[in-house]
């Protein structure tokens, strides 16, 4: 399998962009994520695809916890810094959060959040599956969404 066409082809596949944050006060982690997808109602499920060697990964590992935060149009520049590998205090910088129901963080201004436990995680390759029950969730900004398609930004 050719990597390139491999991500070329997936690359056609536009989607939505969320922040996924995780830690415990002090070292929270956070990362850009477009492998969101809802899975069930009831029980309320939801996943998302991490990479084994993201740092985001090891904090979700660590507490079983995190926050989803879905994007809006304006958070582009947000999405950019969470897809970086720095400090943590960098990673946050400038960024207005909210305090979910199981103390982690999301990002107030996005479009809506979701506050999850580890529900399952199941490896896959370089990824792992996690797979997560939605303790908590509201709608914020009434907003477009951030789109990625064909390794782009896009607006609708
Ligand atoms: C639009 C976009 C979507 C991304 N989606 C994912 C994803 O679904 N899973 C993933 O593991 N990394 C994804 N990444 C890459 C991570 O955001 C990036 O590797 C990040 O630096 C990981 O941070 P960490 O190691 O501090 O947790 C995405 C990046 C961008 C720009």
């Amino acid at each position: 399998m050719d990597s390139e066409i491999f991500r070329e082809s997936l690359a056609q596949y536009a989607t939505g962009v969320a922040v996924v944050i995780s830690g415990a006060p002090g070292c929270y982690r956070g990362m850009t994520v477009n492998s969101f997808t809802s899975v069930s109602l009831a029980p309320p499920l939801v996943l998302f695809c991490a990479d084994n060697q993201a740092e985001t990964f090891q904090s979700i590992k660590q507490s079983q916890r995190f926050t989803l935060s879905i994007l809006s149009v304006y958070q582009e520049e947000l999405s950019q810094q969470f897809s970086l590998l720095g400090p943590q205090e960098k990673l946050f910088a400038g960024i207005t959060t909210g305090l979910g129901i199981n103390d982690i963080p999301y990002v107030a201004d996005g479009l809506a959040f979701l506050d999850c436990t580890v529900h399952n995680m199941i490896r896959a390759g370089d990824h792992h599956i996690i797979v997560g029950h939605v303790d908590q969730l509201g709608r914020l900004q009434d907003h477009p969404p951030l789109i990625y398609f064909q390794s782009q930004y896009r607006h609708l």
